[in-house]
């Protein structure tokens, strides 16, 4: 069977760390006996470059018949003065919001070779697993009213937080079933302390988790308790979820607990329609321009995000383990990008990093079938 992959490979080093990424679904496409077909579309400032516009309308086309999409980044200095209209990052947001991408999947989980690169204890973060999930397509990211406007001689600034039930639930479920098939316990994040929305927003996932899931343990915090928590004892989270916004903020944190932004992927997921869920794949980090362009990218969380679609979008649940077992053998075995260096350690550059992946794959393949 033939999947279509939709490449997003973006700006800065989007299409240097998403090259790596293809040469291992192209290895898992040949040993699991799936095709996988690749297609390529611009989005973010190298499109606007291109066509004018972050999110050219062939690209949404090609988006909506992809089976997955896995993107780079979108962004960088020399966009950041355009119109608001046309930033690389409404080339995401669109994306979001045309796909109705409203799950995202931000897991924060610390490899074991790298529990000393954190900031933190290495003991409070050591078998940290975490999963944020944070709804996308609502929220101050997109409601109404917004803008800048004149009222009596001075300038207004406005966004506005808005949630409807129904986008609080089905975010709820997906929150509610990840909880299930890991240690049952969900956080959810809110501000209902002075936010309305917000209070709206707990009182939704308490009704689904006493409706559908009572063997699901529901607990509730406001965010900068939350905030809080996260780094002063991590490991008391499983699975969190949380709105737009809160959810933005509280992932960057999570993230950086395990050492690297250039660590962790993510997932975004649409509703599943006739069999067939929308989905996009990429990194947690983004196009660091200040290394663009010579080849010294961490590919490993752009790597994770096709392990994520290769289990989430194709039920390849098998080789997205394998692909994670051998990237931290990689890790064990001491090499490390930029980012992650540590004394003693193998600097590596984005290209030697994805060779190591693709031997550590031969091997731990070739193990198993010795040892079935
Ligand atoms: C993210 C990013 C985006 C967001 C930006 C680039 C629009 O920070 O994916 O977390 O705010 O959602
Ligand atoms: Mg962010």
């Amino acid at each position: 069977m033939t999947k279509n992959i939709l490449l997003l490979a973006g700006d800065g080093i989007g299409p240097e760390v998403v090259a790596e990424a293809v040469r291992v679904l192209k290895w898992v496409g040949a040993h699991a006996g799936t095709s996988f077909h690749f297609d390529e579309a611009l989005i973010g400032g190298s499109a606007y470059d291109a066509v004018g516009t972050p999110f050219p309308a062939e690209t949404l086309s090609k988006a909506k018949a992809a089976d997955a999409i896995l993107l780079g980044a979108v962004g960088g200095p020399k966009w950041e003065s355009l119109d608001y209209s046309v930033r690389p990052e409404r080339g995401l947001l669109g994306i979001r919001k045309e796909l109705d991408l409203f799950a995202n999947l931000r897991p924060a989980m610390c490899f074991a070779p790298l529990a000393d690169a954190s900031s933190l204890k290495p003991e409070i973060i050591s078998g940290l697993d975490i999963m944020i999930v944070r709804e996308l397509t609502g929220d101050i990211y997109f409601g109404q009213p917004r803008g800048v406007t004149m009222e009596n001689s001075h300038r207004v600034g406005r966004n506005t937080m808005v949630y409807a039930d129904w986008e609080v639930q089905r975010i709820a479920r997906i929150a509610l079933d990840l909880a299930r098939v890991r240690g049952k316990k969900l956080c959810s994040v809110d501000k209902a302390n002075v936010l309305e929305a917000t209070e709206m927003w707990r009182e939704e996932v308490q009704k689904i988790r006493d409706a559908e899931y009572t063997d699901i343990e529901l607990s509730h915090m406001y965010v900068d308790n939350a905030a809080m928590q996260l780094v002063r004892a991590p490991k008391q989270f499983d699975v969190m979820v949380t709105g737009n916004i809160f959810g933005d903020i509280l992932s960057d944190c999570a993230a950086m607990l395990t050492g690297s932004l250039g660590m962790l992927p993510s997932a975004s997921l649409g509703s599943e329609t006739g069999g067939k869920r929308a989905a996009l794949y990429e990194p947690v980090h983004g196009s660091a321009p200040d290394i663009t362009g010579r080849g010294i990218a961490n590919p490993v969380a752009t790597i994770l995000s096709a392990a994520m679609m290769l289990r989430y979008s194709f039920n390849l649940h098998a080789q997205a383990k394998l692909v994670e077992d051998a990237i931290n053998a990689v890790l064990a075995d001491g090499l490390r990008t930029g980012d992650i260096m540590q004394a003693g350690a193998r600097h590596v550059g984005t290209k030697e990093m994805g060779d190591a992946i693709l031997a550590k794959l031969d091997t731990l393949s070739s193990t198993q079938r010795g040892a079935a």
